[in-house]
Parts: C-alpha cells; sequence; structure tokens
C-alpha cells in the first residue's frame, strides 16, 4: 500500500466518537478523509471542519458530517499532511496551497497528528521552498520585503497563471535553504504586511505518523 495511505489510515483510528475533527488538505489527508469517510458509514458519528474547499467537496461526499467555526471554538483531533518535519515536529506545511486554513484549524486543536511519506522527515527544514500566502494588493512589494529576509521568492503559478488561495490570496514558494530558528522565521515573516500567513507550522503537532515505503509505520 502506498506510504502516505498507510500514515491516513492509522490516523484515521485515533478517531472517536463524538469528537469534531479538523480535516486536512492534500493527497495524503485524501486517504485520511476516505477511511473517515468510511467509518461514518459504518457509524462512527463525528462533526469535522475542512482546511479547504476540496477536502470539505471530498468529505460531502463520504457524508462526513460538516460545521464551522461558528458551531465549535475547540476541534478535539486534527489530521494533516506536511511538506517537510524535523525531529522537533516542527512542520513546513502549505505545498497544497491550504496553509492558511490549515494552521487555523490545527492552532484551534487539541491533538494534531501529522501524516507523511517518510522522504518528509528530515534532519533541518528548508529544503522544501516555505510557502507564504499574501495578498493581491501590492504585491510585489510583498515578494520584495521577503527578498530581503534572505530568500529567493517565487510567485506561485499553475498553467502560467498566478495560483490563487481559497481565500483569494497569492502563494509565494520561498526558497530559504537550511531553516536555523523556525519560531524566529516564523514570526519574521508574520511582521511583513501583505503576508497572510505562512508555512511554517512551529510547536503544533503533537504526533507524528510515518508510513514507509516497504509498509512499514513510525509513529513518532
Ligand atoms: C497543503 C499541505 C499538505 O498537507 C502538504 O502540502 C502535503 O501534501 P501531500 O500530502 O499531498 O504530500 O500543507 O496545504
Amino acid at each position: 500500500m502506498d506510504a502516505k495511505r498507510i500514515a491516513a489510515e492509522r490516523a484515521a483510528d485515533y478517531i472517536q466518537d463524538g469528537m469534531v475533527v479538523g480535516l486536512g488538505t492534500g493527497s495524503t489527508a485524501y486517504w485520511a478523509i476516505q477511511r473517515i469517510g468510511q467509518r461514518v458509514q459504518e457509524g462512527l458519528r463525528i462533526r469535522a471542519i475542512a482546511t479547504s474547499n476540496a477536502s470539505e467537496k471530498q468529505a460531502k461526499e463520504l457524508g462526513i458530517p460538516l460545521i464551522s467555526f461558528a458551531d465549535v471554538q475547540e476541534i478535539d483531533l486534527t489530521i494533516d499532511g506536511a511538506d517537510e518535519v524535523d525531529p522537533n515536529f516542527q512542520l513546513i506545511k502549505g505545498g497544497g496551497g491550504a496553509l492558511l486554513r490549515e494552521k487555523i484549524v490545527a492552532s484551534s486543536s487539541s491533538k494534531f497528528i501529522v501524516i507523511v511519506d517518510d522522504s518528509k522527515l528530515v534532519g533541518r527544514l528548508g529544503r522544501f521552498p516555505l510557502p507564504i500566502e499574501i495578498v493581491r494588493f501590492g504585491y510585489e512589494a510583498t515578494i520584495h520585503k521577503l527578498r530581503e529576509l534572505g530568500c529567493e521568492p517565487v510567485l506561485r503559478e499553475v498553467e502560467g497563471k498566478a495560483y490563487i488561495t481559497d481565500n483569494g490570496n497569492y502563494i509565494v514558494d520561498a526558497y530559504f535553504g537550511a531553516i536555523a530558528d523556525p519560531k524566529e522565521l516564523e514570526s519574521k515573516l508574520n511582521m511583513i504586511p501583505g503576508v497572510v500567513e505562512n508555512g511554517l507550522f512551529v510547536d503544533m503537532a503533537d504526533r507524528v505518523i510515518a508510513g514507509k515505503r516497504d509498509g512499514g509505520i513510525l509513529e513518532l
């Protein structure tokens, strides 16, 4: 079985009756949502908040009851993927462009389980370009300020057009190289006017489940 799917299905087993569940975004979270949908069809009673339009659509199709932050302030358990995970469980997320909603949901969760294949486990964050969500107004100025922080920022494009997030913003993929202090960089980035949020998830993950290509699993 696919390493991402192995991790995702294990994480979905952590969900218990009555929980409010945060649904992540991406190809790994996809498998978690599929398994959650299957459990719901078997009688599991949960309510869920999705981190993207794509995950919301998938959840609806599977019959997973969806709610919003108008209904609850606290999520019991969120399961989401990541682009990089360091030994201290610091993360880079946002490869799928959903980092803003993902961070809102993760920060409102009592427990946050990260699901990856083991190629995402790194000694130090930064080989994967850091996704940063920025507003469209004045984006050239925002990108200039990002460059002054010492990275090479690239406006994300899809088929020759700027990628637009579910929130109507742009994404910049910023090549920093090895990130020595993720916490410091996270706050420096969010101080720049025009930056909405960045993909550094610091001190948020409680557990990391990594599927291995040989079929094994690491629960960290
Ligand atoms: C989306 C994300 C994803 O969780 C991250 O990009 C990992 O994606 P995948 O599971 O497809 O490898 O942060 O914004």
